[in-house]
């Protein structure tokens, strides 16, 4: 399998919508890296450029180290899956499989038993001689990853490819493509807007925004150390709450609202003494029992079963805390949520970088 390397990729549409900026990223052999970001970021585009389907305005791109900028698209020997696969309604599950190996001419055997491995691969072996509208949903989306597999390119290129399955069939496909990439051994670029999703699949996430990227890391990486608010408050569910507070200068405290936290102030907090910044917690940091804190005014409750979570105001800030569900908020009434210093982050409030 292969590997792939952007290298200040640029795509500028008319009138200078830069759809994509100085993109650089490494994919090595059988990595699932997954692109995540906002609507518009440029997600789509970024793998249109692999694939070839669109041209660059400045920058490479390399397979296994050979540019390809000028290779058409069947030279690249990628496949692409998109959010939108149109099956062929009037063939058959097998020959919607077979068709691309069929136009490239090989031995009708050996399609027949690409076809037939990857058919068992996916489960769906039983489903070879219906047609499309026979299909349930995740159905269909087998035979567009299958129809993918049975060529065995050098690059997979997912669009979004869950995103017209229901909720409870995105969770299954989901576990079953990090089944089936452990098993084919294929090197993987996946697309979605979908925090979790690239949780959940990603060796390597890139998150991008505005066409530009944030951060890569790997998801733990990325939840623990965000580069900047953005990243921050793009992965986890529900999001990061962020306030501001004042690093006090004479007592190297941190003030927000009632709150007086203790931080351990080192060197880099110098330049913010006096100054205010912006404070993100996560919603499960917060705790109910111990230590200083915020008192919120409770305006929903949301119990999950084990846990609830409590949504209020403090000063004129929303915030959303997940307590256990003994904890016993009251809507209307004020909460006590308890801050951990080690869990707070802190964001210079022009740049929005983490501190
Ligand atoms: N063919 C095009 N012509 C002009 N602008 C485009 C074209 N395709 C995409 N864009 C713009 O480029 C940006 C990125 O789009 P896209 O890559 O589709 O984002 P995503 O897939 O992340 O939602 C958007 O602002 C979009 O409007
Ligand atoms: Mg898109």
């Amino acid at each position: 399998m292969a590997r792939l390397l952007l290298e200040n990729v640029t795509k500028v549409y008319d009138r200078d919508v830069f759809a994509a900026r100085n993109i650089s990223f490494g994919v090595d052999p059988e990595e699932f890296a997954v692109l995540v970001g906002p609507s518009g970021c440029g997600k789509t585009t970024t793998l249109r450029l692999i694939a070839g389907l669109e041209e660059l305005s400045s920058g490479r791109i390399y397979i296994d180290g050979q540019a390809v900028n000028e290779m058409t698209p069947k030279d690249r020997d990628v496949a692409m899956v998109f959010q939108n696969y149109a099956l062929y309604p009037h063939m058959s599950v097998y020959d919607n499989m077979a068709f691309g190996l069929q136009m490239r001419h090989h031995p009708k055997k050996e399609i027949a038993q690409r076809v037939l491995d990857t058919a068992q691969t996916l489960g769906i072996a039983d489903l070879l001689s219906r047609k499309p509208r026979q299909l349930s949903g995740g159905q269909r989306q087998r035979v567009a990853l299958g129809r993918s597999i049975v060529r065995d390119p050098k690059l997979f290129l997912f669009d979004e490819p869950l995103s017209n399955l229901d909720a409870k069939m995105r969770v299954q496909m989901r576990a079953e493509l990090a089944r089936l990439h452990k098993k084919i051994h294929a090197t993987i670029i996946y697309v979605t807007h979908d925090q979790v999703e690239a949780m959940t699949l990603g060796q390597k996430i890139i998150v991008l925004r505005d066409g530009e990227i944030q951060q890569i890391a790997d998801p733990m990486t990325l939840y623990k150390k965000p580069v900047n608010k953005f990243v921050a408050g793009f992965i986890g569910s529900p999001p990061m709450n962020f306030m501001t507070g004042v690093i006090n200068e004479e007592r190297g405290q941190l003030q927000f609202g009632s709150a007086d936290i203790r931080l351990t102030l080192n060197e880099q907090f110098g330049k913010y003494l006096g100054q205010s910044v912006v404070i993100g917690i996560r919603p499960t940091d917060f705790s109910t029992v111990d230590g200083s804190g915020i008192s919120i005014i409770v305006d929903v409750i949301e119990p999950m079963g084990n846990e609830l979570y409590v949504y209020g105001r403090c000063g004129g800030v929303m915030l959303v805390a997940r307590v256990p569900e003994n904890a016993a908020p009251i809507v209307g009434r004020p909460f006590a949520l308890k801050i951990d210093p080690g869990k707070i982050y802190l964001f210079d409030e022009e740049t929005e970088t983490a501190i």
